[in-house]
């Protein structure tokens, strides 16, 4: 038994959440690998919404496992909201939510740190969703971080140094810290609440899970152009989001590693800073926004809106080792006279196909146009419904890509999937 990977190709927000649910059925665990309340993964059924930050979107169809592995980091506090959020409505995670020893807290002074270090980069900054994500992954990889497993070992000695450590880079910076008090309160609430579940150490759990013939499916956080190695950096995430993060943020061997889906947009979007070669600054751009409802789920941020780039998506694909394609929200183009997709880059008058080392600066971007296919897709069941124009559509993305795409999302409900068997 393989570890199946679904991760997003793009600049995160691609629908993770959405899919991860639609194909929890046909697994037994599902577990996130890296990232932390950074992330929002939306989820909608029968008429109902919710946004999960650190906790895997398997929760909702069945007594599901669901784990935060080793890679994640967690800040108790936003852990908290959302355990109260979903017990509000009736869904009680007792007995199938797991965390790993291993996962990094984010405690309330790298939240600081993290908006100490945004507010000194002046206009360079990197739009960090200011949850710590950044300077929580410093203090792992400078072996100076606080674990979920160290709760139980000594814990206050080693939560002081870490926040007396903190205090005084946030002295160098002259940044004030005098609501601390107040965001230990809420977070020392959150480590109660978090304290209920169960610490395993996770890394068993999923090798014990693959020899007894049990489905695993790992769900990524953020994009492949924010990973840290291989986005654009420095305008990145501070953790691998590529399927590689899997087998580190759980401890999964890489051939342990079965399915790889990578999901993206039918057109792009990017929120916090950084540059974005086919972002569109028209009625076409703000468009894309309007119809895909394109606003932040964790901060509520504008995202940023451009044609699909096959040249991005292109390199992803190859990162990731994709075996299989998700497109989503098609429906967003569905009035669309002529879809552009950009196949290559001009950069100093040279054209590429390939992925540079850096897209900062002028890349123009060299577009194929199809014609659009000006149906209402929302209410489509089947692919035998698609109409010929959609199809053709696929048809030029897989030829580009090179990956079957195999799973078409028409709308935000669980329901609007379709599952496409003509490969
Ligand atoms: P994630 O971070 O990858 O899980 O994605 P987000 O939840 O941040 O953003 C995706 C947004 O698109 C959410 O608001 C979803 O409800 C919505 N969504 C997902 N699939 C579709 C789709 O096919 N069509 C439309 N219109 N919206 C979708
Ligand atoms: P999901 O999982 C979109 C972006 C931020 C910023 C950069 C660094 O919902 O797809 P960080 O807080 O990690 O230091 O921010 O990465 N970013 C995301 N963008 N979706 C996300 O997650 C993101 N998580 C971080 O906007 O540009
Ligand atoms: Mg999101």
């Amino acid at each position: 038994m393989k570890v199946d990977v679904l991760l997003g190709l793009q600049w995160g927000d691609e629908g993770k959440g959405k899919v991860v649910d639609v194909l929890t059925p046909s697994y037994d665990i599902i577990s996130r690998f890296q990232g932390g309340p950074n992330a929002g993964h939306t989820l909608e059924f029968d008429g109902k919404k919710f946004v999960l930050h650190t906790i895997p979107s398997g929760i909702f169809q069945g007594d599901k496992a669901n784990l935060i592995g080793n890679g994640v980091v967690l800040d108790p506090a936003i852990f908290k909201t959302e355990i109260d959020k979903l017990e509000t409505a009736g869904h009680d995670l007792t007995g199938k939510l797991f965390i790993s020893k291993k996962a990094h807290l984010i405690l309330p002074t790298h939240r600081l740190l993290d908006a100490a270090y945004e507010q000194a980069k002046g206009k360079e900054k990197i739009g960090s969703t200011l949850k710590g994500i950044g300077p929580t992954y410093t203090d792992k990889i400078s072996r100076t971080g606080v674990r979920v497993g160290d709760i139980d070992i000594n814990f206050e000695a080693k939560y002081k140094a870490a926040v007396d450590r903190h205090k005084q880079i946030l002295d160098t910076y002259n940044f004030d810290y005098s609501n601390l008090a107040e965001l230990e309160k809420v977070w020392f609430e959150g480590l109660d609440t978090l304290k209920r579940f169960k610490f395993v150490d996770s890394e068993q759990m999923i090798n014990s899970a693959i020899k007894e013939e049990r489905k695993v499916l790992a769900e990524g956080a953020q994009g492949t152009m924010l990973d840290i190695d291989f986005g654009s950096y420095p305008f990145v995430t501070s953790s691998n989001t590529v399927a590689a993060g899997a087998c580190t943020g759980l401890g999964i061997a890489p051939n342990k590693i079965g399915e790889v889906f990578g999901i993206f947009k039918a057109y792009c979007t990017r929120v916090g800073s950084g540059p974005f070669p086919t972002e569109l600054f028209d009625e076409m751009g703000e468009e894309l926004r309007q119809k895909g409802h394109e606003f932040g789920s964790t901060t509520g941020r504008a995202r940023r809106c451009g044609w699909i780039d096959l040249v991005a998506l292109k390199y992803a694909v190859m990162i990731n080792g994709v075996t299989q394609l998700i497109m989503m929200k098609s429906d967003v183009l569905d009035q669309i006279e002529t879809i552009k997709a950009c196949v290559a880059y001009k950069i100093d008058g040279e054209e590429t196909e390939a992925f540079p080392y850096s897209i900062e600066g002028e890349v123009e971007p060299i577009y194929a146009e199809l014609p659009g296919w000006k149906t209402d897709m929302t209410k489509m069941t089947n692919e035998d419904e698609f109409p010929e124009e959609f199809n053709n559509y696929l048809a030029f993305l897989e030829e580009q890509l090179e990956v079957p795409i195999k799973i078409v999302s028409v709308g935000p409900d669980r329901d609007q999937t379709i599952i496409r068997y003509n490969d």
